[in-house]
């Protein structure tokens, strides 16, 4: 884990009892749920699942907010999951909002249309191949990439930001370069739209990135 995904952690723990501090925590989000929800088109009739929520979960709760739509949120941290689950409660969001302990390398995707990956989530590669293994075909996955400068900071997979297949929406002023969007698509050859997709060899076969 670096400093910065440390500190995060840490930070986002000893906010989650002040639900005042939250809201203003949360504006950090505004835009860049705003910018995941309309590339990966999430409406009330998609169920998501954030992997990485932290104890404060801001990205679920925007997009419960803003869409509708049922969110599952899992954390590896113990205890990040009993304080979201305590945020979540006292923002009246637990019929919207699920926290449960889980691994991003390690949980079922299979009931869920979309699935987010927060910037600090790690390892990213490991991930990104299960999801695609196992997510359903059409599930939308968005995933935080961080910027030029920091990418030694956060687990990370290689994007080709030139190619023409790659669907991204850019996060200005946040340490985030861009939220990438892939798709479960399995059978289809390389050079049609999708940005990422699975096929029947096992291997994770993306257009514009190397796992
Ligand atoms: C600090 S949070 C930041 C997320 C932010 N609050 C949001 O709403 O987007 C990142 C969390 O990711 C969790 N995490 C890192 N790797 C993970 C993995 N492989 N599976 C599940 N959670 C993970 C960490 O425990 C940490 O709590």
């Amino acid at each position: 884990m670096s400093i910065i995904t440390g500190w995060t952690r840490v930070f986002e723990k000893f906010l989650s009892p002040f639900p005042k501090i939250i809201e203003l925590y949360g504006l950090y989000y505004n835009k860049v749920v705003k910018n995941e929800i309309e590339l990966g088109n999430i409406t009330c009739r998609d169920r998501v699942l954030c992997i990485g929520g932290g104890s404060l979960p801001c990205t679920a709760i925007k997009i419960a907010r803003q869409t509708g739509a049922k969110v599952y949120v899992i954390d590896n941290d113990p205890a990040a999951v009993k304080a979201a689950d305590k945020v979540i409660r006292g923002l009246n969001l637990h019929n919207k909002i699920k926290i449960i302990f889980s691994d991003g390398s390690e949980v079922d995707p299979k009931d869920f249309t979309v699935v987010h990956i927060a910037l600090q989530v790690f390892p990213k590669d490991i991930i990104l191949k299960h999801i695609l293994r196992k997510a359903r075909e059409g599930t939308k996955i968005l995933m935080r990439i961080p910027k030029e400068g920091l990418k030694n900071s956060y687990s990370n997979v290689s994007v080709n930001f030139s190619s023409t297949s790659l669907q991204y929406t850019e996060q200005k002023g946040t340490t985030m370069k861009a939220t990438v969007l892939f798709i479960k698509e399995e059978g289809k050859k390389s050079e049609e739209k999708a940005s990422a997709f699975y096929n029947r060899d096992s291997s994770v076969n993306v257009t514009s990135m190397v796992v």
